[in-house]
């Protein structure tokens, strides 16, 4: 029996090599095993996004990275989230059922809290309703299709763990609803470190986006804090962001040459030159599916249409039940 995986991406900024290592990539290889349902969690990025020209750019964007990077509209259910009724109404039934201390222990919300607190604020400055049960909605999204696996960065693993309480919290109560979901981290390099060494994420300013054209690609690459070794120095491949992001596009053989290269004190410009060879070769394709795609909004609307026709016929039967058992449906 294959496992329904699912995932989605919120429209809140570019997607960069961190996104990418850490969660699209593990998720694509998933789905190609699996019954992946993978969407644009547009309502999530609401809670920031809000204007509307911006949350249009980043919403195409988001479908149009996750086919250019090979998502199969055929053997999959992609849709956009505000295209699914069902969510929001299992959504609005689960927050019910949600204490609020639950939210309040959330890591995205405290964080919020703890940093209000620090520079004398407001403690809930900044704080919309909707950031504040955004793991309702998550756990929404997660349980309507019943999920076995959902693959997501380190830092949603507690999402995924407040959507398996609230599926535990409904089963005993009304009987057993909702198959209990796992989430996915990929280990591995769980931590994707970005130009500066420290970990790749849009507030730190560090990113590279994932389809930037080829040289602004290489200047970005270029501007990767290295260590002063000269060339012909060891270098400790293990400790270098070059060789990290390398070992994401290189074949285990190709690896495990430049693991050796780099014992041989290769220069950084040559590492560097090499990055960018690997990395140009995978994404190059992508980007111009990206590229064509965002050029073609239309054909990305019929797509997310039918996936959208698609996810509802598989959420309505699961909605409908909870409902009866809850008492609002006959
Ligand atoms: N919260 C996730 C993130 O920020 C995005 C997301 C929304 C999601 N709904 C989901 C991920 C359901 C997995 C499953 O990355």
């Amino acid at each position: 029996m294959k496992k329904t995986v699912l995932t989605g991406i919120k429209p809140t900024g570019r997607i960069h090599l961190g996104n990418y290592i850490g969660a699209i990539k593990p998720a694509l290889e998933l789905a190609a095993e699996e019954d992946p349902v993978y969407f644009v969690a547009d309502y999530h990025g609401l809670t920031k996004i809000q204007d509307a020209e911006q949350m249009k750019d980043l919403s195409y964007g988001i479908a149009a990275t996750w086919l250019a990077l090979g998502l199969d509209p055929s053997t999959s259910i992609f849709y956009r989230q505000s295209d699914v009724p069902e969510i929001f109404e299992l959504s609005w039934i689960l927050a019910c059922f949600s204490s609020k201390g639950l939210m309040n222990r959330a890591h995205a919300y405290k964080a919020i809290v703890d940093q209000n607190r620090e520079t004398g604020r407001e403690i809930d400055d900044g704080v919309n309703m909707g950031l504040f049960t955004y793991p309702i909605l998550m756990a929404s999204d997660i349980l309507l299709f019943q999920s076995d696996l959902v693959p997501v960065g380190k830092d949603q693993i507690q999402h995924v763990e407040i959507a398996r309480d609230l599926a535990d919290t409904f089963n005993r109560q009304f009987g057993e609803t909702f198959k209990l979901p796992d989430y996915v981290v990929k280990e591995e390099s769980a931590v994707i470190p970005g130009l500066d060494g420290r970990k790749m994420s849009k507030s730190y300013h560090n990113t590279i986006p994932i389809f930037e054209e080829p040289e602004k690609l290489k200047k970005l690459i270029n501007k990767i804090k290295t260590d002063s070794t000269k060339p012909h120095e060891a270098k400790d491949p293990d400790d270098s962001t070059v060789f990290a992001l390398y070992r994401e596009f290189a074949s285990q053989d190709e690896v495990s040459k430049m693991r050796d290269r780099f014992e041989n004190g290769i220069g950084w410009g040559e590492a560097k030159k090499e990055l960018f060879e690997a990395m140009n070769h995978v994404l190059e394709e992508p980007r111009r599916k990206y590229k064509y795609y965002m050029e073609n909004r239309e054909e990305l609307d019929r797509i997310l249409a039918e996936g959208a026709g698609k996810a509802r016929a598989k959420a309505k039967p699961l909605l409908n039940e909870v409902k009866q058992k809850i008492g609002i449906k006959a």
